[in-house]
């Protein structure tokens, strides 16, 4: 490759998908912006709420963001922990966090390594957050070891469409996607990962958000158990 390319892949970090440099400016400007517009998406937010309703007891919400799940949490959760290592999310996040009706915890982490006791949770939600993190095994196993058995993780994620015309078009913007989306990948597919990290799979069903192209709408939505 010519140097100059090779810099810029380095400082890009486009060598290792799922995974972005230092972009502070990106991700303190830009990305909140970005996130901030899909709360305006109407499909993503049924995604949402399909979702997170069904979380209960202990709640971990992993990759917060701007806090767009908040609404749709049963005021009857017993408390709401939220753990997301960006620090700028984190500020607005906790702003948000005041006014609901459940003690609620903040705190700045990566999913790689939670700072949590294992055991702790009835239900961990992710909605567009495995598809970013940078190892996504090491997360599912945090996840899995911070559940209390039989505790739930309710997900809905980005991933890899059953049409081969859609894939290929995925494949086709999966760095430019990457690049856009705070790393995110639509190549990995959630379920099978699960169920290799220990899950039991309990539901799973694949849509389109209405809105956008397939290509970048295709969600998998689920549960998935810790074994008792
Ligand atoms: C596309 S945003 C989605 C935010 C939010 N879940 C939503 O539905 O709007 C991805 C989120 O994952 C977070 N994230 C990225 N890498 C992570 C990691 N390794 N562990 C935990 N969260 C991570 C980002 O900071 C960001 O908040």
């Amino acid at each position: 490759m010519h140097p100059a390319r090779v810099l810029v892949a380095s400082r890009l970090n486009l060598e290792r998908p799922g995974t972005l440099p230092d972009m502070g400016f990106y991700r303190a400007y830009v990305l909140p912006q970005l996130l901030g517009f899909s709360e305006r998406i109407a499909s993503m937010e049924l995604v949402r709420q399909r979702t997170v309703e069904y979380a209960t007891g202990h709640v971990l919400e992993l990759g917060v963001g701007l806090g767009s799940n908040l609404p749709f949490y049963d005021p009857e959760i017993t408390s709401l922990t939220t753990v997301d290592p960006n620090p700028r999310f984190n500020a607005r996040v906790r702003r948000r966090l005041r006014h609901l009706p459940f003690p609620v915890d903040a705190r700045e982490g990566r999913g790689e390594q939670l700072p949590l006791k294992d055991g702790t949770f009835d239900s961990v939600v992710t909605t567009f957050t495995l598809c970013c993190v940078g190892d996504l095994e090491r997360v599912l196993q945090e996840i899995l070891r911070v559940l209390k058995p039989g505790g739930r993780l309710l997900f809905a994620e980005p991933g890899p469409s059953r049409d081969e015309e859609v894939l290929k078009w995925q494949r086709r913007l999966a760095r430019l996607q990457g690049l856009v989306v705070d790393g995110c990948r639509a190549d990995r597919a959630i379920d099978t990962a699960l169920i290799a990290t220990g899950f039991e799979l309990k539901r799973l069903e694949l849509a389109y958000l209405d809105g956008l192209p397939k290509s970048l709408g295709c969600v998998y939505e689920g549960l998935a158990v810790k074994p008792l």
